[in-house]
C-alpha cells in the first residue's frame, strides 16, 4: 500500500525562534516621540542624547500620584506568539514595567533597576495575540524612572491562524472501533480512544475547513507497542504514522503529519496496519488555517427519498457482497440502506471495478442511504476486450455488506452523461482480483464516479493502447460508439496522447480539435485532460513528447484557441512527484511500471482532476457528490 505521501502539503512555520522584523515604528526614539502615544504625567517623558545609540527615551513619574505611559498600537498581526524587550538603564526596583496589552490580556515584566552606563534588556515573552492589533509600552508610577532605548516586538511563531484540539465524545470526534477508557493515567480531556487489536482499527474525526489547505494532524497517543497506522482523508490514504512504542501505556508521546484538506467537511480516519489494532489516542489536535470541528456524517444522503421497493437484496451473497440484478444494457438508478447500527466504512463498486460510492466510518442515529447512476455496457469494461464480463447489472460491497438492509435497483432512460475518451491509464480495466490492490492496473476513470452524485452516470470509453486515431471524428471506432449516445448537455473528458507516438503534431490538434466541435455542436460540454506523467524522473518540460509532438503545447494551445476547459493533470501530477520524490511515487503505479496507475494511483489522479473542477468552477461541479 501507499506509504507516507503528503499531498500537496506545505509544511506550516511552527520553527519556536524565527523572529521576524521588529514591528515598532521609531523603536530607537531617534525621531523623538513620534509614534509614541504619551499619556498620564507626560511632563515627565522626554528624548535626550546618551542612548545606545543615538537618542533615548527618559520616563518617570514626577509624584507617586501619577502614572506615566509611553505606547504604540501595533495592527495587522498575524495570529501567533510575539516578544516585547527594551533595553533600560538606570530605575529603580518598583514601579516600572514593559507591557503589551492584547486581546483584553495584559502581559508586563517589571523593569530593574541598573546601573548608569550599564544597559539591561527586558523582555515580556509569550504574548499571545489572537486578534491582529495589541498595544504595547512602558508604564512608570510612583515616582519610579528610567531612560529606555530600543523597544522591539517580534513574532515567534505564528499559530498560523487556528489549533483545534479534538478530544473523545467532543465535537469533531466521529467514532473509534473500540471503547473510550479512562484507566491509564496522564490523558486530557475525559479519556481516551482504545481500539480493538485488530487490522484495520480506526478513529474517526471530522474537520471543516474554510478553504483547501494544508494542516498539521498532531496525535497525542500511548502503547506498549509500536502500531503503525495509515492517515486516510476524505477516504483517500495520505500517509503513515508509525506511532511508534512511548514504553508503556501511561506514557504519552506526539507525532504529527502533515497532510491536506479540501474546502468544507473532510473526514480524518487513522487505521491499523497491523493486527495489534492503534495506539490508544488521547487527542487529536490539527493546526492550520480557518478550521473549525466537522460534522461526523458529512454525507446525509437521506433515505426519505429512497427509490424503489428495496427487495433486490437476495441478488447478494458471500463476503464481500457481489449483487447480481441482471437486466440489459442501459443505465440504472441504485439506491442502497445501511442499518444505523452499523459503524463502519462503506464501500461498493459497479461492473468492471468502477467505485460508485465510498464512506467513511458511520455514527449516525439514523439509517444511511446511497445511490447513484451505473451505465452497464457489454462488455462492461474497456471497449474493445474479449472479456465481457458479467452479463447485466452487478455490484460488489468490499464494506459495510453486514449492514445493507435494502437494495434496489430501476432502468432510468437518457440520464446526463459523462463520458470518457481515455487510454489504459484512464480505462475500466478488469477486476484483476488474482493480484494485490497496488499491483492491480487502474484507470483514473474507475475512481472517478465516487465523487459524482446521483444525477449524472459515467460511462467510460477509454481503451489499453488508444489513441486519437479510435476516437477520430471521421470514422474512429470509439468515437462512434460515444456519438451515438451523446446527447445535449452531456460531458465528455478527453485524456489522449499516451498513444500518439507516431501522431504528428499537425495531425493530433486536428484531431482534438473535431472533437471538440463535434461534441459542441451537439450541445454537449469538452473537458481536456493533460496526460498525468509517466514516473520515469523526466521533468514536466520533457513529458510526452514525440517527434514535433508535444501532448501538453498541443492541449493547452487547443484549450486556449477553443475556449474549452483544460485540466492540467500533466502538471498537477508532475509537481505531486517531485515533491514526494520518484521511488514514493512508484507507490502509486503498478509494481515497477512507470505509465500505469494501481487503486491509489488511479484515486489520487481522480481525485486531483475533481479538485481542478471544483477550483475551475467547471460547470460539471454541479454534479459533484457534496461532500
Ligand atoms: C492493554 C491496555 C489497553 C490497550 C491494550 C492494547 O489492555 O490496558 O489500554 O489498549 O492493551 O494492546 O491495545
Ligand atoms: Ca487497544
Ligand atoms: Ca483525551
Amino acid at each position: 500500500m501507499a506509504t507516507s505521501l503528503v499531498l500537496y502539503s506545505t509544511l506550516l512555520a511552527f520553527s519556536p525562534f524565527s523572529f521576524s522584523q521588529n514591528l515598532l515604528t521609531n523603536p530607537g526614539f531617534e525621531n523623538g516621540t513620534s509614534g509614541w502615544t504619551l499619556a498620564g504625567d507626560t511632563s515627565a517623558q522626554f528624548t535626550e542624547s546618551g542612548g545606545r545609540s543615538g537618542s533615548r527615551l527618559a520616563h518617570w513619574s514626577s509624584s507617586s500620584s501619577y502614572t506615566a505611559e509611553t505606547k504604540q498600537t501595533v495592527t495587522g498581526l498575524a495570529a501567533g506568539t510575539y516578544r516585547l524587550s527594551a533595553h533600560t538603564v538606570g530605575g529603580e526596583t518598583a514601579g516600572a514595567w514593559l507591557r503589551a496589552y492584547c486581546d483584553g490580556q495584559n502581559f508586563s515584566t517589571p523593569i530593574p533597576s541598573s546601573p548608569w552606563g550599564s544597559w539591561a534588556k527586558v523582555t515580556v515573552d509569550n504574548i499571545q495575540v489572537t486578534g491582529n492589533s495589541c498595544e504595547v509600552g512602558i508604564t512608570t508610577e510612583d515616582s519610579e524612572w528610567t531612560s529606555i532605548d530600543d523597544v522591539a516586538l517580534e513574532l515567534v511563531s505564528s499559530s498560523g491562524g487556528s489549533e483545534i484540539v479534538i478530544q473523545e465524545n467532543a465535537a469533531g470526534f466521529c467514532g473509534v472501533d473500540g471503547s473510550i477508557d479512562n484507566n491509564h493515567a496522564g490523558f486530557t480531556g475525559s479519556g481516551f480512544a482504545n481500539t480493538n487489536n485488530s487490522l484495520g482499527a480506526s478513529v474517526d474525526y471530522s474537520v471543516d475547513s474554510d478553504y483547501a489547505t494544508s494542516a498539521t494532524l498532531d496525535f497525542r497517543f500511548a502503547s506498549a507497542s509500536s502500531r503503525p497506522a495509515n492517515i486516510e482523508i476524505n477516504g483517500s490514504v495520505a500517509g503513515t504514522v508509525n506511532f511508534n512504542s512511548t514504553g508503556s501505556w501511561a506514557s504519552w508521546a506526539n507525532e504529527s503529519i502533515a497532510v491536506a484538506l479540501r474546502a468544507g467537511e473532510n473526514t480524518i480516519r487513522l487505521v491499523s496496519q497491523t493486527a495489534d489494532g492503534l495506539p490508544n489516542v488521547d487527542s487529536l489536535t490539527v493546526v492550520g488555517n480557518g478550521l473549525n470541528p466537522g460534522a461526523c456524517n458529512p454525507v446525509p444522503d437521506s433515505c426519505t427519498g429512497m427509490d424503489g421497493d428495496g427487495d433486490s437484496l437476495l441478488s447478494c451473497s458471500g463476503e464481500p457482497a457481489v449483487c447480481l440484478l441482471g437486466g440489459g444494457v442501459g443505465s440504472y438508478r441504485v439506491t442502497m440502506r445501511f442499518d444505523a447500527r452499523y459503524s463502519g466504512g462503506l464501500e461498493v463498486f459497479a461492473e468492471s471495478r468502477r467505485r460508485m460510492f465510498t464512506s467513511p466510518q458511520q455514527n449516525t442515529s439514523a439509517d444511511r442511504c446511497a445511490d447513484f447512476l451505473v451505465d452497464v455496457r457489454d462488455p462492461e469494461g474497456e471497449p474493445y476486450q474479449s472479456d465481457h464480463g458479467t452479463s447485466g447489472l452487478n455490484l460488489r460491497i468490499t464494506k459495510g455488506s453486514v449492514a445493507l438492509t435494502a437494495l434496489s435497483a430501476d432502468p432510468v432512460t437518457g440520464p446526463k452523461t459523462l463520458f470518457i475518451a481515455g487510454d489504459s491509464t484512464v480505462a475500466d480495466q478488469l477486476p484483476q482480483r488474482y493480484a494485490p490492490a497496488e499491483s492491480r492496473y487502474t484507470g483514473w476513470g474507475q475512481f472517478i464516479p465516487t465523487y459524482f452524485g446521483n444525477d449524472i452516470s459515467v460511462s467510460n470509453y477509454a481503451d489499453s493502447g488508444e489513441g486519437t486515431a479510435a476516437f477520430r471524428t471521421d470514422g474512429g471506432g470509439l468515437w462512434n460508439k460515444i456519438n451515438a449516445r451523446l446527447k445535449s448537455g452531456d460531458w465528455v473528458m478527453i485524456q489522449l496522447g499516451h498513444n500518439d507516438k507516431t501522431t504528428p503534431a499537425s495531425l493530433y490538434r486536428s484531431r482534438i480539435t473535431n472533437m471538440v466541435n463535434a461534441i459542441r455542436s451537439k450541445g454537449a460540454n469538452p473537458i481536456l485532460i493533460t496526460p498525468m506523467i509517466r514516473n520515469a524522473g523526466d521533468p514536466l518540460s520533457a513529458q510526452h513528447i514525440w517527434g514535433d509532438l508535444n501532448i501538453r503545447n498541443e492541449l493547452i494551445g487547443v484549450a486556449n484557441v477553443q475556449n474549452v476547459p483544460l485540466i492540467d493533470l500533466m502538471k498537477l501530477s508532475s509537481e505531486w512527484a517531485e515533491r514526494i520524490g520518484r521511488s514514493a511515487a512508484q507507490a502509486y503505479f503498478v509494481d515497477n511500471d512507470r505509465t500505469h496507475s494501481n487503486e491509489v494511483g488511479a484515486d489520487l489522479f481522480a481525485q486531483m482532476i475533481i479538485s481542478e473542477i471544483r477550483q475551475q468552477n467547471i460547470d460539471i461541479s454541479d454534479y459533484l457528490r457534496n461532500p
